[in-house]
């Protein structure tokens, strides 16, 4: 898988490759007082693959949001469920 089949995943609220949930990661972070992907990569490993997960973490540590609607190369991660 590479990053440009992401938009492919049906939801996404994990890292594919180390299967860590971004609920998970997201506790971790609080936890550890992690602010920045490079440091929750360090201590969970999570974005350490094929980095299709890199956007979403971004916007997971900035908005704790854990689940997001695909989005496609250059796109913005949008929040799941869509918001109506
Ligand atoms: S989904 Fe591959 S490193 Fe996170």
């Amino acid at each position: 898988m590479s990053s440009a089949d992401c938009h492919r995943c049906p939801l996404v609220d994990r890292c594919v490759c180390t299967r860590r949930t971004f609920a998970w990661l997201l506790a971790k972070a609080r936890a550890l007082g992690l602010t920045t992907r490079q440091q929750l990569t360090a201590r969970t490993r999570a974005g350490r693959v094929c980095a299709c997960c890199h956007p979403y973490l971004d916007a997971m540590l900035a908005t704790g949001t854990t689940a997001f609607q695909p989005a496609r190369p250059g796109e913005p991660p949008r929040p799941w469920p869509p918001e109506a």
